[in-house]
């Protein structure tokens, strides 16, 4: 037995039912999510209030704002971007099994893409259309890749699910991936199968376009992650066994700043040369961790914060930026200090429950010093603004001004409570532990994605398929996650949703009082992201228009967490979501047939128990 999971979407046996953990779970009455959806969606003020109109005006180092002909960093991009001086990005990935060590410590099991650890930087300019054939040489796995953050507005069957939105490619099966680049800015891609993203298969993606600060040179993208000298694999598996305990996984073995760092073995840090006096630069940063959240800073230089996951903001200076798994920020820090070397610093956020043995360090040297280890100090740790533990900044305000209608929210916001749940596995009669979403842990069955049901008009889901309708465009949903009272693991989670940014409302500790909270709540300009801190033993109130039909996942990022449950889905618009094509079900042929044989069977699978 195995633990056999879609990068986190368990896979337990198909028929479970869930029990849970006894709590407090009535907070206040839920309502079913039909009747929920009555509202317009965002009315956007953007190019008119905002202080840099959509003009014809040129993108360079003293005109950051702007793009192109009609574009600017306040153009609506929900509802336009460049079509005239595109282009189409091809890439050619293989995904192959082999090793890797890249803090010169003990060397593990890697799956890479093209050899390389992490995978290639994908770039590509605003409103180019990227196409990604990939080929799935590894022997015994299947692999899809997920495009984080990418909106992939109408093209659903794109991003990169297993079990949702595609049946995943067999050992030796090629796929194309194609989708447009509406938004801007830095984010990744990953695999979404099992937890493999954490033995390599993932890597940058650069959008190319306007900001709302000025700088002279872009360095390009900066990621930074956990690393274990286990396998994925295996350490998904003690992650899920310590749950069953209720004791926290164990820490990272060391820290890599853009996939390179230092161990008592070896290594090297990852150096960033020639630093031209008086020049400003911009850093791309990108969290791309398994479990850690993680804190950057750059001695002496602080950060002008311009872009948060694919959305430009008002800038803002800090010293430290709080990065979890899947977030980005865009940072300008201008080079105006005494030509030396200065460490750039990303240390594991605790206050985020994260842990790890190791330090994740580059090293930043001026032009004509040589590298060598610097002896600048830190900064004092600051949390974000208010807080005083592991928190997104509050004052992340978005460039483009929209607003998310606040006279509905309290009829139609549901919750979605987080807890533990005791899911009952009726392939093996074994009662496991599970991360679950209104009392169910997600378990998607990779041979029949939910774009299957939908295309063949099936409305029988299975409970554990945890999938939410929203049967309409042009609507606003509201949800709250909330931990449960008295969780016995009251810890933060980062919330992901795919297709979709959603606007942040409003999150804090303790129980989301529907009647006092929308008080202290944002409906004005709300924090727009993709993904966002649920505070430990807390709530987080989001909403987003349904502006895209498809089959979305919202998830946690960390992988041990989604391993375990820890997902919905939203369906929405099935009406008129893209239905698959022979391509398509093609990739699911050529699954069924390796599925037959493959040396890890789901029948024997679930979740590994003992
Ligand atoms: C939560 O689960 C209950 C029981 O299955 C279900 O009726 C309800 O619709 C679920 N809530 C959401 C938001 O899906
Ligand atoms: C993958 O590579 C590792 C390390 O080289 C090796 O031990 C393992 O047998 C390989 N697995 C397959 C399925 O080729
Ligand atoms: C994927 O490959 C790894 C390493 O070969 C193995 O441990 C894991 O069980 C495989 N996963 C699946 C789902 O086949
Ligand atoms: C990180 O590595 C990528 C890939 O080699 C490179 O393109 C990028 O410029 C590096 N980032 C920095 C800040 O040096
Ligand atoms: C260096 O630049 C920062 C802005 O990034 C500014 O706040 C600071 O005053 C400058 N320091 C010097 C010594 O010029
Ligand atoms: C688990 O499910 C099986 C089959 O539905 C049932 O017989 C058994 O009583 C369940 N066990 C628990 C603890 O719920």
């Amino acid at each position: 037995m195995r633990l056999n999971d879609v990068f986190g979407l368990a896979v337990f046996a198909t028929a479970a039912v869930a029990e849970h953990i006894p709590f407090d779970h009535i907070l206040w009455g839920t309502q079913g999510p039909a009747g929920n959806h009555l509202e317009k969606r965002a009315t956007s003020t953007s190019s008119t209030s905002t202080r840099v109109p959509d003009a014809v005006c040129t993108n360079s180092p003293s005109s950051r704002n702007c793009w192109s002909a009609g574009y600017s960093v306040a153009t609506d991009f929900d509802k336009k971007w460049p079509s005239i001086g595109v282009t189409t990005r091809y890439y050619n990935w293989e995904i192959t099994n082999g090793t890797c060590n890249p803090d010169g410590g003990p060397s593990k099991q890697c799956q890479l893409i093209n050899g390389k650890y992490p995978g290639p930087v994908l770039s590509a300019n605003w409103g180019d259309t990227v196409v990604v054939t990939l080929k799935n040489s590894l022997t015994a796995n299947g692999t899809g890749i997920h495009w984080h953050g990418i909106r992939q507005l109408n093209t659903v069957l794109q991003d990169g699910v297993p079990g949702i939105t595609e049946c995943p490619l067999a050992p030796g099966d090629t796929k194309t991936y194609t989708w447009k680049a509406t938004q801007f800015g830095s984010t990744w891609y990953h695999s979404h199968w099992s937890a493999q993203y954490g033995d390599g298969v993932f890597g940058p993606i650069v959008i190319n376009g306007p900001a709302s600060a000025n700088y002279d040179i872009d360095l390009g993208p900066l990621t930074v992650n956990d690393w274990y000298y286990k396998t994925s694999y295996q350490m998904a598996l003690i992650a899920h066994n310590n749950l069953q305990a209720r004791t926290p996984p164990p820490p990272a073995d060391n820290l890599l700043v853009n996939g390179t760092g230092k161990s008592a073995n070896g290594g090297s840090y990852w150096n960033v040369p020639n630093l031209v006096p008086g020049k400003k630069y911009r850093l791309r940063l990108i969290n791309t961790a398994t479990d850690n959240s993680i804190r950057v800073s750059l001695d002496n230089h602080p950060f002008l914060v311009i872009n948060a996951d694919l959305v430009p903001i008002q800038p803002y200076t800090t010293n430290w930026v709080l990065l979890t798994t899947g977030q980005r920020y865009d940072v300008v820090f201008t080079a105006n200090q005494t030509a030396g070397n200065y460490w750039f610093r990303a240390q594991v956020a605790n206050d985020c429950a994260s842990a790890n043995n190791g330090v994740g360090r580059a090293i930043f040297s001026y032009q004509g010093v040589a590298a060598a280890d610097p002896t600048s100090t830190a900064a004092a740790v600051t949390v974000g603004p208010g807080f005083s533990t592991c928190r997104d900044p509050n004052n992340l305000t978005p460039w483009v001004v929209n607003t998310v209608d606040s006279q509905t929210f309290l009829n139609q916001v549901t919750n979605l409570e987080v807890n533990l749940a005791v899911q009952n596995v009726t392939t093996n009669g074994q009662n496991i532990v599970v991360w679950a979403v209104n009392l169910t842990g997600i378990d998607v069955a990779w041979d029949k994605p939910t774009a299957k049901y939908v295309k063949s008009g099936d409305t029988n889901y299975p409970r554990v398929l945890n999938l939410i309708e929203i049967p309409n465009e042009n609507t606003w949903s509201y949800w709250i996650i909330q931990e449960t009272a008295n969780s016995p693991v009251p810890i933060p989670h980062p919330i992901h949703l795919h297709g979709h940014d959603f606007y942040v409302l409003g999150s804090g500790v303790g129980t989301f009082d529907k009647n006092s909270s929308p008080a202290g709540m944002t409906f004005n300009n709300p924090i727009r992201r993709d993904t966002a801190i649920l505070p430990g033993n807390g709530w987080l109130a989001l909403a987003f228009p349904s502006d895209n039909p498809g089959a979305w996942l919202m998830h946690c990022h960390i992988a041990w967490h989604v391993s375990d449950g820890l997902a919905v889905q939203f369906l929405e618009s099935k009406s008129t979501m893209p239905l698959p094509d022979q391509s398509w079900e093609d990739t699911c042929s050529r699954w069924y047939t390796y599925q037959q044989t493959m040396p890890y069977p789901k029948s024997d699978s679930g979740l590994r128990l003992m």
